[in-house]
């Protein structure tokens, strides 16, 4: 079994001289292949600090990352985001959608990025975009969504790439509890079936059925439980 995600004492700190902030401190995790992780802890505890180092968006203070095998450390941007287009994906705590780019538009666009073939981009599209019931709304620009909308299309976007690791800050957020049910069983799914791994930062505890693991984040450490 190969480890998707390892950290090894992994650190970060904000600021600097007299205002500086520890939020990470040496945290470890290992998530292996077929694994789907939920991370909790409170408003302010670094959890998307956490999921951004994970997820290549943030070099840490120290330590190292190592997705699917690969370590992040010496890796120049470039390098970093070909390595983002290839094996992660990404759903924001807001949904950072392009507003110039329509819904189908903003997952083809992803699809073309990460190299995918466009016929079969085109289908796989239109079967998630189905399966989060927002097909209708593909032809829309971002800012004639709502909230709730505009977080199913980035989720809907994040796995297009087909990622190795997904990495979820708080995705069923803006979600009723209907359709936040169904992104959580759609990421559980995939990473049964396909082998992949997940790891999703939640408030939701009606959300952690389907996780293998729950994790809270205290004191800048991971802990089990
Ligand atoms: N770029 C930054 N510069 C300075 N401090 C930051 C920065 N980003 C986050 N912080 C601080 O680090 C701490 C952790 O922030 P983070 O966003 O990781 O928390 P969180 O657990 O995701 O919170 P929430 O549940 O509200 O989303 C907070 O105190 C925050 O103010
Ligand atoms: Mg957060």
């Amino acid at each position: 079994m190969s480890a998707k995600l390892v950290m090894k004492q992994v650190s970060k700190t904000y600021g600097d001289g007299d205002s500086v902030m520890s939020v990470l401190r040496n945290l470890d995790l290992e998530v292996n292949e077929g694994e789907f992780v939920a991370v909790l802890g409170p408003s302010g505890s670094g959890k998307s600090t956490f999921l951004s180092a994970a997820g290549a968006l943030l070099t840490p203070t120290s330590g190292e990352i190592f997705i699917d095998g690969e370590s992040l450390t010496n890796k120049d941007k470039g390098e970093l985001t070909e390595l983002r287009l290839q094996k992660i994906g990404f759903m924001f705590q807001s949904a950072q959608l392009l507003p110039y780019l329509k819904v189908e538009e903003q997952l083809l666009y992803v699809a073309k990025l990460a190299k995918l073939n466009a016929k079969e981009a085109k289908q796989r599209s239109a079967e998630i975009l189905k399966r989060l019931d927002i097909w209708e709304r593909r032809n829309h620009y971002p800012e004639q969504l709502s909230g709730g909308e505009k977080q199913r299309v980035a989720i809907a976007r994040a796995w297009m790439n087909k990622p190795a690791i997904l990495f979820a800050d708080e995705p069923t957020a803006s979600l009723d509890f209907k359709r936040g049910k169904e992104v959580v069983r759609m990421i559980a799914e995939e990473v049964k079936s396909q082998g992949k791994a997940a790891v999703m930062v939640t408030h939701d505890e009606r959300m952690l059925e389907w996780c293998d693991r729950v994790l809270h984040l205290e004191n800048g450490l991971l802990v089990e439980g």
